[in-house]
This record gives C-alpha cells, structure tokens and sequence, in this order.
C-alpha cells in the first residue's frame, strides 16, 4: 500500500485501536473460546484486547497462522493484519548449534548463509519476525543464556550480529525473509553473579566498549527491531531507560525500526521497583521509547487513561502504532495477509537436503578439539577397531539445546547414527550407562512434575543396570568413546548454575571406565563453557560438541573420523574453576598482576587457584601441526591523522602430514591510556588454510580506528602512543610486535 494511504488508515483508527497495534499476545489468548474467565481476565485483558492487538507471540506454522489471520481479519472495523513473530534464535527446524558453537566457527560468512536458510523456513511457516539475534556479551558462564550468545568478544560478536541480521532480512523484499529483532538491549549478560535476571552494574567505557558494539553493529546492519533487557542497567530497568533506547539507539545509532519490551518487562517495572502499578509502568515504557508491549496488559490498560487524563500525548501513541504498520505493510501484509505461507511452500522449504547439509557443515566448524593427546583422534575408521559408545547422548537426539523451540528432536541425527555411517555394525557396541543427570532436586526446583522427571531420572535398578552394561561393552572394546553432557534445562533461560561440572553420576562411570585402561575419547554437549578440570586427566581426548543441532550426529562423527579436521576456536574462556568467574581473556590489567616466577604475597592471584583459565579464549586444535613464524609490521608507526595504515603479517608453515585451516588471531594492546586498557583484545583474524609443507602469510591491515577506546562519556577517542601487537594460534599463545601511534 502507497504511504498516503497508511496514513489514511493510521488516521481512521480510533485511539484504542492504534493502542490495541501495540499490544502482543500469545496464541492462546487467540484461541480461548471465552476470554472472560481464566488467567487472561486477572490480567485485564478483556476480549477486545485480543481482537484489536497487533501481533501475536510464539505461533508459527503456515496452518495455524493462516487460521489465526483468517480469524483476525474477520473481526476488527479494518482488516489490519497480524504480525506473527517467535524466537528463530539458531534455526527454525533445521536447527543450528547453539550460537556459543555458531561463534566458534569464526566463519561469519557461512554463519550468514545458516540465517538465511533460517529465515527461508520461519517465512514459509508463516513468521515474519524472529526474536534474533540475541547478540548479548557474555563473561560469565554460570548464566544459562551465554548458550546464545556467540561469546566474550565485543569485536567477534560485532562481525557475528551483523552477518546474523543481514542473513535473516536478506530475501525479505522476495517474501522469503523475516524481519531481525536484535536483543536484549542492553547488558543482560552482564547480569550478576551470572544469576538470572540479577542487575548489570556496567561502566561507561565499558558498556560503550564491550556491551554496547553487537548492538550497534545490528543497527548498521540494518536491523528493524530491537527487544530490551528483562534486567536493570546501572540501576534503570532496561524496558523503561530513556537514554538507552531514546539517546543511544534512535539518536546516537540512528535505529529507526520498533523496540518491543521482552516478556511482560513493563509489568515487571513493578516488581522492580520502577513503577507504581500498571498504568505508571505503560507510562515509562512508552515515554522511553518502548513501542510494544510483549505479554503484559500495561499498553492494553493504561494508554488510554494516561492519553485521556493529558498525562500522555496521542502523538507517542500515533508514532509507535505507525512504526507497526509500516513494517506490516513493508512485509506486504496488507497485500497478502498470509505472508505467502501455505501448507504446500512449508512443505517444501523445511528441512531440505541442502539445508541440511549446510546445518552439517556449521556443524562440525563449530566443534572444538580441546584435547588430543597422542594424536588419539581422529579414530582410523578402517582399522577394524572396535568402538564403545558409552554415555547419555550416545544414542540420544535431544541435543538441539533449550532455545530451538520449533526444532523436533525426532529430525536429529544422533552420534550413533553418525558413527554408523563410518564403521560396519560389528566395530560399533552403545549403551547408555548413566541417566543424563539424576538431580530430582533441580528438577523439583523448576517445579516440574513427578512424572516429567521420571521420564529423565530412571529407577535405580535400571540404572545399576545400564552401568554395568555399558562397563561390559567397554572391556570389549580398543576405544570408549564417551558421549558425556548437559542436561538441556541445565541451560539456557533460568538455567543459572553454581557449578559447572558434568553431572556427578557421569563423571562416576567417566571415573569407572578410565579403569579399564583404554584410550578414552569424551564428547561434551553443553550450553556453556563447563569446568572440565577434574575430567581432563579422564580422557585422552575431548571434543567440546556444544548442543550441536539437527546434524549434530553426523558432524561429530566427520570430525571423529577424520573426514573434517576440526577448526572450531573458543569464542568463551573455559575456566579452571567456579571460583574464578567471571573470567574473560580481555581484561584489565591491575597494579599488581602476578608473575608466576617470581611467587611472592601481596599480587593479584587466588592463593588456591590459577589465575588462567584451563582453555583460553580463541583455543583449539586441528589435526597434524603448524608453525608461526616471526610477526612482523611494515612500518613501526602510524599516524592518526590522515588515512595511515600498517600491515602486520605472520607466518604459518603447515608441519604436518594433512591439511588444515589455521584462524591466525590478531590482538591489540594499549600500552599507556587515559582509560585502563585491556591486556589483549582481538582486532582481528585470518583464516589460512594450509597444505603439508606449505608456508602462507596472515595478514592484518591496522588503521587508528581499530585503536579506539570509549572514554567516560562513552565516546570513542584514540591517544597517541605505544602498542604492543600479538599474533598466533590463540589468545595466550602468541608472537607479539610493538608500534607507535603518532599525532
Ligand atoms: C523471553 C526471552 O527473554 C526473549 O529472549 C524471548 O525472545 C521472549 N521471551 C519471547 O519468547
């Protein structure tokens, strides 16, 4: 529709129908055949709350949601069609590894081409917004969502956020692509103690430095949606901070798309301490800049009051009511209705040959080879070995992870499947051996029920026997493979952690195994980085495998095989112990930092703990060897004035016997600054792939821009002086280089 014409509509609409735009539901309010009984009416939602709300949460399929528009667009004096949206966080029904895996992968551009796929199936099953990306910072792994984020580096999760929302919004003007929402603005990984929903208590450089860039990166990405924070921000909540979404969004960033509150955040101001009731909690959301109003009855009650008793002005609500419309129509909703879904196209859209292989593919670049000691892996799948696939998730196809809500498990292809692709059915002997956790408490906890939890935790007996099942099938074997985890509600929303090992009763028949004398290869599927110090020493090698998604099975079982040499690279710091969080590879230096070879009393160290990590952010190991040569710069200086640029380039010699892909990591560090500067923080990288025998250069050209830090106002300035440049595999194993930066 011409804009002349949305104007004409947004003009007809009574002032209760603009409000009703800005409220969003969720599909069960659409289908209660009686909305004045049941939680809906305590909350004050009333009947015609639903038949004029804007959009409608968490519905998808091309048959429910043609069903729900039908019904909608019967109702209201103007047949304003509804906006669909749901969280297609890391894939629809070909779903992806979480994005802590994506991250790994260093390779924004296939990460990019996943988004579309991503997209492609939302659209055809009928979605037009996807609650993605979830872009926040994460240095904290005791809190459950840093499974979706791609990690601890503002630099990283920059490249990943922006690959994300083009990928997502690319096809959109075909009808196959669906609008970004990039969330949650701003901090939430920042959150306390990583507690969930505690308060971010964030610095001004750091926040512009480290917190703020995905954001801003999805903003110049193009992004057309922007969900606030559940949490506080130095004090403010989020969903009612003015500054946040008024002063640094919309005018500093220049972001002119809608900003929804995340789940029933404007209620919650209350609970906050924010607000006084619902009606003052509408008032501050809107008054900040908060368009819709996602799953609470704040907008649907209290606009209307405050815009009647002149406490608001019509004008706020007209300029969010048209932002709706002009990204309902800018999706030619008013056109088609439907978006172009039909039970057919979704049909043919879902979970394709090729969708899958691209799945298969992020996959296993996401996976991260820790340990492998005495070149164990990868495993000769024609030696005639026999193989015991001992664990939890050996045969199990629950690895999508908590946050694929439209992903089907019955789609995943399980480790067994993916090993039977490599060994003839007499090498290859599973058995599960233990429960994935046996915690009733935790479960208890969640509150969930008696018999949801028998359904995870089995009868002793049949534990006693699944033990000592699997303890036989590994005598038998030359290799135990040990397929160890998380359970999926121990992360993700609401699954803060203390502590971060593998469930006890796995770590037992981990312990019982090892006493077979057997080479022993352990495969972790998790939601985060796990504190794997105590399990090191139990496996001969460890391959990090996240919840690795749809194709899950079939990745691990290429990089097992040899089929790929792995190159996933940590995005988040793997810790030695709990006790050390949060612990982030790019931090501060303090006035006393330790020196490992000069012990002594009063620096900054744990008297019981190393300060490093047990895998530094950026690690991981590939098959066969490399060798760094010198890092060297073109010039040792570079002036800030002008459009100076330096290249720095280091070598790789590929010393082994297969090839490989090198992602040669650059980082940066400010000797001397107004504002204390990281010890190192990444700039950069390369990937090199490389030959045996062969010698290939990485190389990184550095301008002043890369040099920048935020000061105290959150403005990015660069100070003449010394930096120190390092290169290599990771971010402790590095050559390092000097150069000044002049006027
Ligand atoms: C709450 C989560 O915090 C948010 O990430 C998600 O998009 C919404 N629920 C909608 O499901």
């Amino acid at each position: 529709m011409d804009l002349t014409k949305l104007h004409n509509l947004l003009d007809s609409l009574t002032l209760q129908e603009k409000i009703g735009q800005l409220v969003q539901l969720s599909g069960e309010f659409f289908d209660a055949t009686d909305i004045s009984l049941g939680p809906q009416r305590q909350l004050g939602i009333t009947q015609e709350t639903v038949d004029l709300a804007g959009s409608v949460l968490n519905v998808a399929g091309a048959r429910d949601v043609r069903r729900l528009q039908a019904a909608h667009l019967k109702k209201g004096r103007h047949p304003i069609p509804l906006l669909f949206m749901a969280d297609v966080i890391y894939g629809y029904k070909t779903v992806y590894p979480i994005p802590l895996g994506i991250g790994a992968t260093w390779n924004p551009d296939l990460v990019e081409q996943a988004y579309v796929n991503a997209a492609d199936e939302a659209r055809a099953a009928g979605l037009h917004v996807s609650f993605a990306p979830m872009v926040d910072l994460v240095r904290d792994p005791r809190w459950g969502r840093v499974l979706e984020s791609t990690g601890e580096d503002p630099y990283l999760n920059s490249r990943f956020a922006a690959a994300m929302v083009r990928g997502l919004q690319k096809n959109l003007a075909a009808g196959d692509g669906v609008i970004s929402c990039v969330k949650h603005i701003a901090a939430y990984g920042a959150a306390e103690a990583g507690r969930e929903y505690n308060p971010a208590d964030v610095s001004t450089p750091s926040l512009f430095q480290d917190y703020l860039p995905a954001y801003k990166a999805a903003v110049d990405a193009g992004v057309k949606m922007a969900m606030t924070s559940l949490t506080t921000l130095n004090g403010v909540p989020a969903t009612a901070d003015k500054w946040l979404l008024q002063n640094i969004l919309r005018d500093r960033w220049g972001f002119t798309g809608l900003a929804i509150s995340d789940y029933a955040s404007i209620y919650e101001l209350i609970q906050h301490g924010f607000a006084q009731d619902p009606t003052d909690a509408a008032s501050k959301a809107i008054d900040a800049g908060v368009d819709i109003d996602m799953k609470s009855p704040c907008y649907a009650t209290g606009l209307q009051p405050l815009v009647t008793s002149s406490r608001l002005s019509e004008e706020k609500i007209n300029t969010s009511a048209w932002r709706v419309l002009k990204l309902k129509n800018e999706l030619g909703l008013f056109e088609d209705p439907y978006g172009g879904t039909t039970e057919e196209k979704e049909h043919t859209r879902l979970l394709t040959p090729e969708k899958r292989s691209l799945a298969r593919d992020l996959s296993r670049q996401a996976l991260v080879l820790l340990k492998n000691d005495a070149d164990i892996l990868p495993l000769d799948s024609s030696a005639n070995q026999r193989i015991a696939l001992i664990g939890p998730y050996a045969d199990e196809q629950k690895m999508l992870g908590l946050w694929a809500v439209h992903g089907d498990p019955q789609d995943t292809v399980t480790i067994k499947a993916g090993f039977a692709d490599y060994l003839a059915p007499q090498q290859l002997q599973t058995a599960k051996g233990t429960d994935v956790i046996r915690d009733r408490l935790m479960f208890t906890g969640m509150g969930l029920a008696e018999e949801q939890i028998n359904q995870t935790i089995s009868p002793a007996a049949d534990e006693q026997k699944n033990r000592s099942e699997a303890l036989e099938t590994a005598k038998n074997a030359d290799v135990i493979v040990f397929a160890a985890g998380e359970h999926t509600l121990q992360s993700g929303e609401a699954g803060s952690r203390t502590r971060l090992r593998l469930p006890d009763n796995q770590r037992q028949l981990l312990a019982e195994l090892r006493k077979l004398n057997k080479p022993i290869v352990l495969i972790v599927i998790s939601g985060r980085p796990l504190v794997l110090t105590d399990v090191q020493d139990q496996a001969d090698a460890i391959l990090q495998a996240w919840f690795p998604g749809t194709e899950g099975g079939h990745a691990i079982a290429d990089v097992i095989f040899g089929r790929y040499n792995p190159t996933g690279r940590l995005t988040m710091t793997f810790p030695y112990d709990e006790g050390q969080l949060p612990l982030y590879y790019n931090h501060l230096n303090t006035g006393r930092p330790a020196d490992k070879n000069h012990p002594t009393r009063f620096v900054s160290r744990y008297i019981d703990a190393p300060n490093k990590p047990l895998y530094p952010f950026g690690y991981g190991l590939s098959y066969g060897s490399v060798q760094y040569g010198e890092l060297k710069l073109d010039s040792d200086t570079l002036a800030a004035a002008g459009r100076d640029e330096l290249t720095a380039a280091i070598s790789v010699t590929n010393t082994g016997t297969v090839p490989r892909e090198e992602t040669v990591q650059f980082y940066i560090h400010d000797q001397v600054a107004s504002i204390v500067q990281p010890v190192k923080r990444l700039i950069g990288f390369q990937k090199v792939p490389v030959q045996p025998g062969e010698t290939k250069t990485a190389a990184l050209t550095i301008t002043p821009d890369m040099l920048s830090f935020a000061n105290r106002d959150g403005e990015f300035i660069t100070e003449p002086g010394m930096f120190d440049l390092f290169a290599g595999p990771n971010s402790q194993d590095v050559h390092q280089t000097s150069f000044s930066l002049t006027e």
